[in-house]
């Protein structure tokens, strides 16, 4: 497939002269996403489950093929695993609040990587001040990576969860959650994964890496803004207690009880963004028809040649592993002793869109000793032209800045 072709699929980068390199924070989407999303709208809307008339069983069957879809794309073994959220932080508060907070009790451990996104921290500082529990993090090691010794030593009997990103969304490191999980499990522990940066450019198959829980969100793998995925073990999800009520996730409701419905209704109270389901629906046949091993093979040559050239630049410090085959998707870098929103801001003038700041890691960041960084980020449209556009445009920061460098 020709690398100029998948760019036309992406009308926003038809229609903006800019170099995209902010996908980690969320993706373009291709035209076929957004006709899908269209053609839901002009011919098939109406509140799934809630008519018995033909237009609401259509917009029912159209929701409920697409969780089968996803369970299929990430090997669920069963289709009622798949609960649809608002993204990938909803998810993860409903597995705090619904599992957490019910199953941990006081001195037990939940062990958290240093590279979590706060939506797989902050709910468990939560969870950890009600129940008692304690919280204990795994440092990475000095190529940003988490050692086996590391996760050995603060995975223990006490441990009830882990909570690990796949891919972390500073460092691009790559985590080895299937080791993780298989030593984790040995423990007693549950696991889960934070793939919204692995998804949308490695496959993901739970059955294999034996998941407890795995969480994603939509907008980062071409599908719209609000539309999240929680995959959950049958036999858990089964036994944890609703996390938001309301309308199609009960079965009786009486006065002063309520009885709920079974998975994956349970979990998905109020009417649901079914936009956005379809939309992730055309994402993955997107992606599948594309295949992993080709959007591998388009942004590792892509990448690498980031990594050749962003090494070059002296005054740039890269936060990057050496071992790249356990590296994914972003790039993070400063210009020494200027601060990344001015380096961000100049590289704008420039056309080319990069993330600065904490990037919602800020105990990543305080373990690293800096409190942000630019973050650039790719996807399988990036090329190496937006590549030399980057590398352009931070010698225009540095030499429009290198005078206020206090060495
Ligand atoms: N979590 C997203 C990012 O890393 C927003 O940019």
């Amino acid at each position: 497939m020709d690398i100029k072709e998948i760019k036309k699929d992406f009308p926003i980068l038809q229609n903006n002269n800019i170099a995209y390199l902010d996908s980690g924070a969320t993706t373009q989407k291709p035209m076929q996403v957004i006709k899908a999303v269209e053609e839901f709208y002009e011919k098939y809307n109406a509140n799934p489950h809630r008519g018995a008339y033909t237009l609401s069983m259509e917009a029912t069957e159209i929701y409920e093929n697409t969780r089968t879809k996803i369970a299929k794309f990430i090997n669920a073994k069963h289709r009622e695993e798949i609960i649809f959220s608002k993204n990938a932080t909803e998810s993860l508060n409903l597995i705090a609040y619904s599992y957490g907070m019910d199953n941990l009790k006081k001195d037990d451990e939940i062990v958290l990587s240093i590279m979590e996104h706060h939506s797989n921290l902050v709910p468990w500082q939560k969870v950890s001040r009600v129940t008692g529990s304690k919280l204990n993090y795994m440092y990475i090691n000095e190529n940003f990576e988490l050692s086996d010794e590391e996760i050995e030593s603060k995975i223990t009997d006490k441990t009830k969860i882990v909570g690990i990103t796949h891919v972390s969304n500073v460092l691009g490191t790559i985590n080895n959650v299937k080791k993780i999980i298989k030593y984790a499990h040995k423990k007693g522990s549950i696991v889960v994964v934070d793939a919204s940066q692995s998804i949308p450019h490695m496959k993901i198959d739970v059955q294999d890496l034996d998941a407890d829980f795995l969480v994603f969100s939509g907008h980062k793998m071409l599908a719209p803004l609000g539309i999240g995925i929680l995959y959950g073990k049958k036999e858990i999800l089964n036994k944890m207690n609703p996390f938001l009520m309301g309308g199609d996730m009960i079965e009786y409701v009486y006065e002063q009880e309520t009885t709920f419905a079974p998975l994956p209704n349970k979990f998905e109270a109020g009417t649901q963004n079914v936009e956005g389901v379809v939309g992730l629906g055309a994402a993955i046949d997107y992606i599948e028809n594309i295949g992993y091993d080709k959007i591998h093979e388009l942004e590792k040559e892509v990448i690498q040649y980031a990594i050749q050239e962003l090494s070059k630049l002296e005054y740039l410090t890269l936060y990057l592993t050496p071992n790249l085959e356990n590296h994914s998707g972003v790039i993070s870098f400063n210009i020494k002793g200027i601060h990344p929103h001015d380096v961000a801001s100049i590289l704008d003038l420039e056309g080319v869109c990069v993330r600065s700041g904490n990037h919602c890691a800020q105990p990543l960041m305080r373990f690293l000793g800096i409190d942000s960084t630019c973050r650039a980020s790719f996807y399988f449209y990036n090329t190496k032209e937006d590549v030399t556009r980057l590398v352009k445009a931070l010698n225009k920061a540095y030499d429009m800045f290198k005078k206020y460098i206090i060495k």
